[in-house]
């Protein structure tokens, strides 16, 4: 069954012209497959951390955003109770490493249950490189390392957001341009829907300069179709 749908005929649920959902009314679990492929594209979150008996962990997360600019807080979701999240809360570091879309294979990799005694570096053969800051690796690899220290945990359900301070960075100076870092060098990958991942569209990269109320309407026109506005007849 789809969200959206009437659980008895299966039949869509339509008011006003849109089908409508009732996250109270779906089944356990559904509206995250719906939230999962409306929230798009979403960056991903390698994060990786050290146990308290020293294994290096680390698993993907896409539930994944800035939190906070000063201080810089990241955060992520952990859907459930998972290494990641029992690490950190234990060893209080992380660090969040970019996903180029060179690495889908590897990140993907690294999403596998594995027994929290073994390590994603190990078994996906991803090189650790220290962290300055924290004790847990970062992936050599990853061209953005973001070293963090616990801050917050936030629980809702199942699911908690973890946020961390970032107290170190480091960029790989191949992916930057003119001193800051460039989309395209970067190649970031992304989490779509269900099994879904993307990347970026150079070609469909568009530069727009918000407008400044003093200036309102600067560039903007409205639509054709749209009444009124300053080019309406
Ligand atoms: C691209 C991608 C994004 C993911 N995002 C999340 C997420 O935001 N939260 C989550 O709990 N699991 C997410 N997962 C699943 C975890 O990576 C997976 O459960 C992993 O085994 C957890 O590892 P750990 O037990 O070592 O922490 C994602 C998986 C993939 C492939």
């Amino acid at each position: 069954m789809s969200p959206g749908q009437n659980p008895a005929s299966g039949a869509p649920v339509i008011a006003d012209g849109r089908v409508d959902i009732n996250p109270a009314d779906e089944p356990p679990g559904m509206f995250y497959f719906f939230l999962n492929a409306v929230i798009v594209p979403r960056p991903i979150a390698w994060v990786s951390s050290r146990s308290a008996e020293g294994t290096d962990n680390l698993a993907p997360h896409s539930f994944f955003t800035v939190a906070s600019v000063e201080p810089p807080i990241v955060q992520f979701t952990s859907i459930g109770r998972k290494d990641s999240l029992r690490n950190i809360e234990q060893t209080r570091d992380f660090v969040v490493s970019f996903t180029p879309a060179a690495l889908i294979a590897e990140v993907n990799a690294t999403a596998t249950d594995f027994p929290a005694e073994v390590s994603e570096f190990d078994a996906v053969g991803v090189t650790r490189e220290p962290a300055l800051r924290v004790a847990a690796a970062r992936v050599a690899e990853s061209p953005v390392a973001l070293e963090c220290k616990l801050h917050t945990t936030v629980s809702f359900g199942i699911s908690t957001v973890v946020m961390g301070r970032v107290v170190y960075a480091a960029i790989d100076p191949a992916v930057l341009r003119d001193g800051r870092p460039a989309i395209d060098l970067l190649d970031p990958a992304s989490r779509l829907g269900g099994n879904e991942w993307g990347r970026v569209d150079l070609d469909g990269i568009a530069n727009v300069t918000r407008i400044g109320h003093h200036e309102w309407p600067g560039h903007y026109r409205p639509r054709a179709s749209d009444a009124g506005g300053p080019d309406a007849a």
